[in-house]
């Protein structure tokens, strides 16, 4: 870390500590998430993400975060009912997933259908607090939707109507597969959404904070987070996770593979995290889930695999903190579930709109511009060349 955080110079002679990738900068204080990055703790408005991935449930999960407290028993069933009613998004956006390449990326086609829905919103510029809960809601609501529409698009597949009868995480994977899950696959998609909620300031959140404090609008900011979800240093990783696993092939080549690429100074996805420098908490439950599912479908080579790859990282990296994060075990937990590979990014954003949500609407409650400024490094007093002179 020490050349990540140094003393710069600016232009006019001034002295700053600059940090790379913003690394420890406090951007803003808020009340939503708060991590231990040296002990591994990771706490939603207060609760321990263990308790919460035990006893709670996405839809309850989701009040949480948006509305600061856990709800009352009516007041979940209030609330469950009302995103069950909001399952389906405008026909337009359908229509317009119909149109899509099915070559696509599919995270790109996540991004493009949330910036539409922004145009069949009557009020779209309307950033009051109560307007803004209620699209919170539908956007949480509708992303299962858009996601499992999207799959079954890529696939060639009509899409499917989502079910009343059914919880959050059952009938995505039911609007997905054709087919309502068992209720242990329905528990472990809940709990894998349940993680990925919310995780403090990481790149796409911050980004749909920095577009919504220019008091823009929550489908913009959404967008935007999208696209930084996408990226293989972040949400991208865990689809890289699973190609990593399937180009090593087998468990005597995964030494080997290991070492070379750390030999090579490239990164072994699904490790290492900006906050955390030791063992993600989100890991833990979610490698157990994976070696339950392994022992289930009686195929433990890729859970296997997984285990190996984390003991050598940890023989090797340990020391510099570097450990499995969110995106090492959801992998094999969703390849196990029958899910596609490109599918896998995108269910991190079924579940993160929920923590997008709610920090766009806590930015508002107290906005200021994200302005930071950059040292300008490059070279001063450059002649204009006229065009023909070049
Ligand atoms: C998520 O921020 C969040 O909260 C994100 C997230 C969330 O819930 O929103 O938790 C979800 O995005 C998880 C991260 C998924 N990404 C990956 O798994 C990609 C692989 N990991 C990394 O590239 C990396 O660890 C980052 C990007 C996640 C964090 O990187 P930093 O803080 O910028 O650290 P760095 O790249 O500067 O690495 C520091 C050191 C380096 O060694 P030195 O130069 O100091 O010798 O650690 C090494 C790195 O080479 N290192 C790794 C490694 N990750 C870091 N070495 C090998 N393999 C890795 N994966």
């Amino acid at each position: 870390m020490a050349d990540k955080v140094r003393e710069v110079i600016d232009e006019f002679g001034g002295k700053h500590e600059f940090r790379e990738g913003l690394e420890g900068v406090i951007a803003a204080l808020s009340t939503i998430g708060s991590i231990d990055g040296e002990k591994g703790i990771l706490l939603y408005r207060g609760i321990p993400i263990e308790q919460l991935a035990e006893h709670s449930t996405f839809e309850e999960t989701t009040y949480f975060l948006l509305n600061g407290r856990l709800p009352k028993r009516q007041e979940l069933t209030a609330f469950e009912k009302k995103l069950k009613s909001r399952r389906e998004v405008p026909p337009a956006a359908l229509d317009l997933i119909r149109t899509f390449p099915t070559t696509a990326n599919a995270m790109d086609l996540v991004r493009t259908t949330v910036s539409a829905l922004g145009l069949y919103d009557s009020d779209p510029k309307n950033n009051m607090l109560e307007k803004n809960v209620e699209r919170a809601i539908d956007l949480i609501a509708a992303f299962p939707t858009i996601v499992a529409a999207i799959q079954r698009r890529r696939s060639g597949k009509e899409f499917v109507a989502p079910r009343q009868d059914l919880g959050h995480a059952a009938n995505f994977l039911y609007m997905v597969n054709g087919e309502a899950p068992t209720d242990y696959v329905a528990k472990v998609m809940d709990v894998a959404l349940i993680l990925h909620a919310d995780h403090g300031f990481n790149a796409s959140t911050f980004t749909s904070r920095v577009v919504i404090s220019s008091k823009s609008d929550m489908y913009s900011a959404i967008t935007a987070a999208v696209g930084s979800l996408k990226g293989p240093l972040h949400g991208g990783a865990n689809s890289e996770v699973m190609s990593t696993l399937q180009s090593i092939g087998s468990i005597d080549k995964v030494e080997a593979y290991v070492m070379d690429r750390l030999a090579k100074k490239e990164k072994v996805m699904g490790f290492g995290h900006r906050v955390y420098h030791t063992y993600d908490p989100r890991a833990r439950i979610l490698s157990q889930y994976s070696q339950q599912l392994a022992q289930q479908t009686g195929n433990m080579k890729w859970y296997d695999m997984s285990k190996k790859i984390e003991e050598i990282m940890v023989r090797e990296l340990g020391e510099k903190g570097i450990y499995p994060n969110v995106d090492f075990y959801s992998a094999t937990v969703y390849y196990y579930m029958g899910l596609d590979q490109e599918l896998f990014t995108p269910i991190f954003a079924v579940s993160r709109i929920a923590g997008w949500t709610a920090h766009v609407i806590e930015q508002l409650q107290n906005n200021r511009l994200f302005r930071p400024r950059a040292v300008y490094s490059g070279e001063k007093n450059v002649p204009y060349v006229p065009i023909d002179k070049r």
